[in-house]
């Protein structure tokens, strides 16, 4: 009998309230223009004080209910990616368990940065093929907000918080995913960095702690020079090319480094799935936020060939090509 992973559902949620660029006007030394111009960001939602990472990854999963009607009763895992948790331990993941009541829930939380989300896909993939589960959801959530020095322009105009959570469950006969790939570059994780409040892994550190710290330059040309080859590897595991490809769902941080990408990568721009208008650099969240907006669009159908490619903090990266099967 065939063993196959099927995503049978999806969601979001993002906070209700709105900053936009001009906000950051009165904040740090800015500009609507320059944010645009450099980064494509128009807003992004923040939470509330007292609004964290388990509400939202909560909410997104209720959300991913409401618009499938799907039974949660026998979610067998959860996987939540974040590098925002609400405490170090209990989990994020745990919170969510605890919330929906679902009492014969495993609970992880999985820190890859903004390649966490696709990192828990394809995790939830292996742990259903592998027989140990039958239903997982992932999520991918961050509330940003919490950790950006809203001192430093470099990265306080980038980032935002949201949630996106997908349900894959088992199947005989239809499988979702088609292939994937993940690696890290650890010698260049110094480009991007939060440290814990009594910890200074890089010098610098101790200057900033709690926030995130980052080397926009370095990480745009690690991603330009890279995600083109994971890219191709991905594809080349299935035996697709790029032209097979009906979309293409890179992590949403800049949109001309998303052009770029594309154009080194011979996909044509818009097949390029984006979050980062209204929500802003939400690292793991920013690929399920760019599927839900394309899916109320009407943009992703049935059978859809999708290739999404989370990058980012580690250096880390984690690819997985789909068939879009809701
Ligand atoms: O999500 C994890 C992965 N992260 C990424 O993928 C981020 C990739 N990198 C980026 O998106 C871009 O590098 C940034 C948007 C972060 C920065 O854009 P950039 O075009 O690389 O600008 P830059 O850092 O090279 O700075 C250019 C200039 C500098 O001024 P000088 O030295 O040329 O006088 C900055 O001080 O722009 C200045 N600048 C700003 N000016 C107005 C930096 N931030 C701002 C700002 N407003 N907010």
């Amino acid at each position: 009998m065939n063993s196959f992973a099927k995503i049978t559902a999806q969601g979001s949620y993002v906070p209700e309230q709105i900053m936009d660029n001009h906000d950051f006007e009165n904040i740090v030394d800015t500009s609507d223009e320059w944010i645009q111009q450099r980064t494509g960001i128009v807003e992004r939602r923040i939470t509330k004080e007292d609004e964290y990472t388990s509400d939202i990854s909560y909410k997104a999963v209720l959300d991913l209910q409401e618009k499938y009607q799907v039974d949660l009763s026998d979610v067998d895992m959860i996987v939540n990616a974040t590098l925002t948790a609400d405490y170090k331990t209990p989990s994020v993941a745990s919170y969510v368990q605890a919330k929906l009541e679902l009492e014969n829930a495993g609970a992880i939380d999985i820190n890859a940065a903004c390649a966490g989300f696709t990192y828990g896909l394809n995790i939830a993939n292996g742990l259903i093929t592998s027989g140990q589960n039958k239903k997982v959801l992932v999520i991918g959530a961050e509330t940003l907000s919490k950790i950006t020095d809203y001192k430093d322009r470099g990265t306080c105009i980038l980032f935002g918080d949201g949630a996106g959570a997908f349900l894959v469950e088992y199947s005989e006969d239809e499988t979702s995913f088609v292939a994937s790939d993940a690696g890290s570059d650890g010698k260049k994780g110094h480009n991007l960095y939060c440290s814990e409040l009594s910890e200074a892994m890089f010098d610098e550190a101790l200057e900033n702690p709690g926030f995130i710290v980052q080397n926009g330059r370095g990480v745009y040309k690690w991603a330009v020079g890279n995600v083109p080859r994971i890219i191709e590897q991905t594809l080349n595991k299935a035996n697709y090319t790029k032209e097979d490809l009906d979309w293409f769902v890179p992590h949403s941080a800049n949109a001309r480094m998303i052009e770029s990408i594309c154009d080194k990568s011979g996909i044509a721009r818009d097949k390029a799935l984006k979050s980062l208008e209204y929500y802003g650099n939400t690292s793991s969240a920013t690929i399920p936020l760019a599927i839900d907006l394309a899916v109320k669009e009407n943009k992703i159908k049935k059978g859809d060939l999708v290739l999404l490619v989370g990058f980012g903090g580690g250096l880390a990266y984690a690819s997985t090509l789909i068939k879009w099967t809701l």
